[in-house]
C-alpha cells in the first residue's frame, strides 16, 4: 500500500493515487496482468494528461540555525571535541548527533546546497552529472582503471546531494551480520526517517510503468510501498518530498545543537596532524590539516582535538570522506601500504596493508529503452524489483544526456558481487581523485550473475507495459548466446553508484570504527563497509551516522562516569 502524506496538493492526486492503489498486492496470474494493463492505460491517461502540473516551492533553507561558514579564520588554531571530515551521508547525522553533547567541526570540501536547484530540484536529477569540473562542481567525476565512469557528491549533504534519492532499509540479516544493535538500528532509521524520508504523494508514469514492466516480469510478490528489503517488486521511500525538493543529509544537522555545531565549507583536509607518544609507544591523531578548496595547498591551517582536563576519554577526529575520500585521507597521512607511501614520499606513520583494499562497485547494466533521446523530464527510481534470492536488484529510471535530452532506462545490480579491487594514491593534492580499480566481473561467479540479470534485463525491456508507454515495441533481442551476452556484459558493464571499502570493518577499522593501531581516529562511511547494504546504500549510512553517534555519546558517559568514581575513590 502506498501511504498518502498529509499535505496533498489537490484532488488530482488523490485520484491518481487511487488509481496506484488498484494494483493487485498478490502473487498475479498471467491472466491477472492483462487486468492490470486496463488499470495502467487508465492510469497512463490520467497522469500524462497532468504532467504540467508544477509544486510551489518552500523557501530554500529551511529552519536552519546552525552556523556555516568558508571563512577558515573562524576556525583555525581552534579546538573541537570532534572533527568530523566529510560532510557527506554519515557525517551529518554523525555531527548532529554527537554535538548534542560536544563541540564538533564539521569540514567540508564542497559548498552549500541550500539554494543550489541542481541539487534541490528533483526536475533536474542527474543534471550535476552532465558538466562536472576539476575543483568545484558539484559532482565530481572518477574513471576508475576499468575505464567505467563514476561520480561522487562533492557538496555539503554528500553524494546523497546528487544521487537518485532512493531510500531502502537493510535487512535484518545485513544488521545481524554487522552484529549491529537492532533495536537502535531501528530506531536511528527512525529518526533520519522522521527528517528527511518521504513516501511518494503517486508514482511518475514512467515509474509506474516500470512497477508493471517488473510484475510482468515475474518480479514477485508484489510489496507496495516498503522502506523493508523484501523479495520481488516494491515502492520505496526518497529523500525527494511531495514538492519534488530532495532533502539531504545536511537537513538532518537541523536536529544538532547549534550552538556546538560548526560547520565549515570550501576546505578541503590534506592530511591527519599525530602525536607520537615515544614513551608508551602510541599514536594519536591530535587534529587536522586544510586548505581552502579554492586556494593553494601550501597555504594550509589546523583545527585540533580538545583536551579534557583529569579524563582518560577525549573525542576523536573522524573521517567520513566516502570509500573514495577516507582511503585517500589515510593514505595522504602516513597510514596505509609502506611501498605506497614512500613512492609519494609520505612518511610512515602506520604500515597498514588493508588501506584501498576490498575496494567493490556492483556490477550495472543499463538498457535504454527508448530508441533515441527525447525531451522527457528526469525520474530518479522509485521502484525496485528484488530477485534471484536477493542477488539481483533492478531500478528504472530517466537520465538527462543534456539539458534538452533525456533516456529512459532500466538497470539492474548484482547485490553482492565477489569481485574486488584496490584503491592508489595517484597525486599528493587531496582535492584530486585517488586511483581506483574495481575489477568488475573478474569472477566467474560475477559473470554467471550478469548473464543471468541481462537475461532478465532483456525480458523486461519487451514487456507489453514498457511497449505501450512509450509507443514502440522492441524486437530485437538483446543478444543470444552466453558467449554473446558474456561479452555484451564484458562491454557494458557500468556502475550504479554503490561503491564502497577501502578501509573496511575488520581490516582497517574495528567494530566500533576505530583505526587499528592509532588513537582518536575513527572511518564512518561508505568505505568501512564489505557489502553494499539493503537495494541501496544511502538509507543504511544515514542511518549509521546516528547510530554511531549514539554509540559514542554512551561510550563516552559510560567512561566519564567511572571516572568521577575513581576520583571520589
Ligand atoms: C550518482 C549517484 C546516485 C546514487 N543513487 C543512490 C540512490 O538512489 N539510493 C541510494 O541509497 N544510494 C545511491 N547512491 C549511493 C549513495 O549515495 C552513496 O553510497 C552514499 O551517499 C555514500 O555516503 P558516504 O557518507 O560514504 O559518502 P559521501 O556522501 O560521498 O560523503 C563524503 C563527503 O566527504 C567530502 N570529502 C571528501 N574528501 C574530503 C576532504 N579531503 N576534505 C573535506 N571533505 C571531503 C565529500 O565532498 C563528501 O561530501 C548513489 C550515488 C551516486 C554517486
Ligand atoms: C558544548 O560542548 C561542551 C563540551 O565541549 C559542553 O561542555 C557545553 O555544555 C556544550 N555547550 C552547549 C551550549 O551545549
Ligand atoms: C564555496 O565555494 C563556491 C564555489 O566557489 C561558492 O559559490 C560558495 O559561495 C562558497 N560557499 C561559501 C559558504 O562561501
Ligand atoms: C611500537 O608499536 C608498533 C606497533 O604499533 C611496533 O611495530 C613497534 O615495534 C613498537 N616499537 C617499539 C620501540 O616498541
Ligand atoms: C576562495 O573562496 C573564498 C570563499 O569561499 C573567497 O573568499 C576567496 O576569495 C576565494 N579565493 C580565490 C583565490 O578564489
Ligand atoms: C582536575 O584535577 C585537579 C586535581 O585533582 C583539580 O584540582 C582540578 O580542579 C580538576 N579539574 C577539573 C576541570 O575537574
Ligand atoms: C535540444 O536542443 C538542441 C539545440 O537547441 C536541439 O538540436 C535538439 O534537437 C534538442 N533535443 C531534444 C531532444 O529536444
Ligand atoms: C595517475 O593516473 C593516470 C591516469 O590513469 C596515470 O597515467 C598516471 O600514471 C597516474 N599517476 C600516478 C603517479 O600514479
Amino acid at each position: 500500500m502506498i501511504r498518502i502524506a498529509h499535505k496533498l496538493p489537490n484532488k488530482i492526486l488523490l485520484s491518481l493515487c487511487s488509481q496506484v492503489n488498484a494494483l493487485p498486492d498478490c502473487n498475479m496470474e498471467p491472466a491477472q496482468i492483462n487486468q492490470v494493463h486496463n488499470v495502467l492505460t487508465a492510469f497512463l491517461l490520467f497522469s500524462l494528461a497532468n504532467l504540467g502540473l508544477s509544486f510551489p516551492f518552500e523557501p530554500q533553507g529551511g529552519n536552519r540555525q546552525w552556523h556555516m561558514t568558508s571563512d577558515v579564520k573562524q576556525v583555525a588554531g581552534k579546538s573541537y571535541d570532534y572533527i568530523i571530515v566529510g560532510g557527506g551521508t554519515c557525517g551529518c547525522p554523525l555531527a548532529a548527533t554527537l554535538s548534542e553533547k560536544f563541540s564538533v567541526l564539521l569540514i567540508e570540501r564542497g559548498g552549500s546546497p541550500y539554494g543550489n536547484p541542481l541539487v534541490i530540484d528533483r526536475r533536474y536529477y542527474g543534471f550535476p552529472f552532465i558538466k562536472t569540473d576539476k575543483y568545484m562542481s558539484v559532482a565530481q567525476s572518477f574513471t576508475s582503471q576499468d575505464g567505467v565512469g563514476n561520480m561522487r557528491g562533492r557538496v555539503l549533504g554528500g553524494s546523497s546531494a546528487i544521487n537518485g534519492g532512493f531510500y531502502s532499509r537493510a535487512s535484518e540479516d545485513f544488521v545481524c551480520k554487522a552484529g549491529w544493535d537492532k533495536k537502535l538500528v531501528r530506531e536511528a532509521y527512525e529518526w533520519v526517517e522522521s527528517k528527511v524520508v518521504f513516501p511518494p504523494l503517486f508514482l511518475s508514469p514512467w515509474q509506474s510503468v516500470a512497477e508493471f514492466s517488473l510484475l510482468e516480469a515475474g518480479l514477485l510478490p508484489y510489496n507496495g510501498f516498503s522502506l523493508e528489503h523484501v523479495k520481488g517488486t516494491k515502492i520505496s521511500g526518497s529523500v525527494f518530498d511531495g514538492f519534488g525538493k530532495r532533502h539531504t543529509s545536511a537537513d538532518l544537522l537541523n536536529a544538532g545543537n547549534p550552538e556546538n555545531l560548526t560547520v565549515l565549507l570550501n576546505a578541503t583536509v590534506k592530511s591527519i596532524i599525530f602525536h607520537h607518544n615515544s614513551y608508551m609507544n602510541k599514536t594519536r591523531a591530535k587534529g587536522i590539516r586544510f586548505i581552502q578548496s579554492n586556494g593553494t595547498l601550501d597555504e594550509t591551517h589546523e583545527a585540533y582535538i580538545k583536551k579534557v582536563q583529569n579524563s582518560s576519554t577525549r573525542g576523536d577526529v573522524i573521517l567520513a570522506a566516502g570509500a573514495l575520500g577516507s582511503p585517500q585521507l589515510l593514505l595522504l597521512s602516513g597510514i596505509g601500504p609502506k611501498e605506497q607511501l614512500r613512492k609519494f614520499n609520505i612518511p610512515v606513520v602506520h604500515d597498514m596493508k588493508g588501506v584501498g583494499q576490498g575496494m567493490q562497485d556492483n556490477p550495472c547494466i543499463a538498457v535504454l529503452v527508448d530508441s533515441k533521446p527525447q525531451n522527457r523530464l528526469p525520474d530518479p527510481p522509485q521502484i525496485a524489483g528484488i530477485t534471484d534470492n536477493f542477488k539481483i536488484i533492478v531500478e528504472a529510471s530517466i537520465l538527462p544526456l543534456s539539458y534538452n535530452s533525456s533516456r529512459v532506462n532500466v538497470a539492474a545490480k548484482i547485490a553482492m558481487p565477489t569481485s574486488k579491487g584496490m584503491l592508489e594514491l595517484n597525486s599528493t593534492d587531496p582535492r584530486l581523485n585517488p586511483s581506483v580499480r574495481f575489477n568488475y566481473l573478474a569472477n566467474d561467479n560475477d559473470m554467471d550473475e550478469c548473464i543471468k540479470m541481462t537475461k532478465l534485463l532483456d525480458r523486461i525491456a519487451r514487456s507489453k507495459s514498457i511497449a505501450y508507454f512509450l509507443g514502440e515495441s522492441r524486437q530485437e533481442k538483446l543478444t543470444s548466446t552466453d558467449v554473446d551476452l558474456r561479452n555484451f556484459c564484458k562491454k557494458n558493464v557500468r556502475t550504479i553508484y554503490h561503491y564502497h571499502g577501502g578501509c573496511t570493518v575488520g581490516s582497517v577499522v574495528d567494530e566500533h570504527y576505530k583505526v587499528h593501531g592509532i588513537k582518536g581516529l575513527r572511518i564512518l562511511d561508505g568505505s568501512t563497509l564489505t557489502e553494499s547494504p539493503g537495494t541501496n546504500p544511502m538509507a543504511t549510512l544515514l542511518m549509521l551516522g546516528r547510530y554511531q553517534g549514539l554509540k559514542i555519546l554512551t561510550e563516552r558517559k559510560e567512561a566519564s562516569d567511572s571516572n568521577v568514581k575513581e576520583h571520589k575513590k
